[in-house]
């Protein structure tokens, strides 16, 4: 059975990415999926430059992450969009896990490696630009991005107290489109 690995790239309390990634991990446990929902309030890494690498080496919480990705079938990030683009939190985390524990490029955590991408922001386009950078990042490294992504547009309205989705539509369209990532997922680590 296909096991799933989710979380948000933003850390901050009330995260409309975080909720979205909540809604997708309720989700794949009610379709009786394996999740494991981590946040990245607990793989906090400093900046990655090289030199920083040469100094630290690979920092724990990068192997752990690393160790992570390569423990699960199917991954589901959740993506803010700051300035059309993925935010640095998210970008610095991808960064190390592209690096060997020898200081070297290793692209094997990526590789073959479904992925869905969902994204949130108040504005009207609900941070697609940023998610579509993170599939061109995300293709880049061999990841198998799904071609639909989960966007939830006008966030402050997007939620009730619950924190479900508010439009029936958009909920029954994100669970559809967990199902078929799970499908796609499913013939990849079968
Ligand atoms: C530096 C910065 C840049 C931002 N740029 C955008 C943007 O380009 N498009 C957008 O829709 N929202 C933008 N926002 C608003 C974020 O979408 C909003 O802060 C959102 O709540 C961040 O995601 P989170 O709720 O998961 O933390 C930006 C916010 C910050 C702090």
């Amino acid at each position: 059975m296909a096991r799933y690995l989710t979380f948000s790239g933003s850390r901050r309390e009330g995260s409309f990415n975080t909720t979205v990634i909540n809604i997708v991990s309720r989700e794949l446990t009610r379709s009786n999926l394996q999740v494991t929902a981590i946040s990245l309030d607990d793989y906090e890494l400093p900046l990655y430059e090289q030199p920083t690498e040469k100094q630290l080496g690979l920092p724990e919480q990068a192997v752990e992450l690393r160790n992570l990705f390569k423990q699960h079938d199917g991954i589901i990030i959740g993506c803010p969009e700051y300035n059309g683009i993925l935010p640095p939190l998210l970008l610095n985390t991808l960064t190390w896990l592209s690096r060997s524990p020898e200081g070297q490029p290793d692209l094997s955590v990526f590789q073959g490696k479904p992925v869905l991408i969902t994204s949130s922001s108040p504005g009207s386009l609900g941070g697609i630009r940023a998610a579509a950078h993170l599939k061109s990042f995300l293709s880049g490294v061999g990841c198998v991005v799904y071609p639909e992504m989960i966007i939830v547009a006008n966030a402050f309205s997007a939620f009730n107290d619950n924190g479900d989705l508010t439009d029936e539509n958009l909920g029954r369209k994100t669970v559809a489109t967990i199902e078929q990532f799970h499908q796609l997922t499913s013939k990849i680590s079968a």
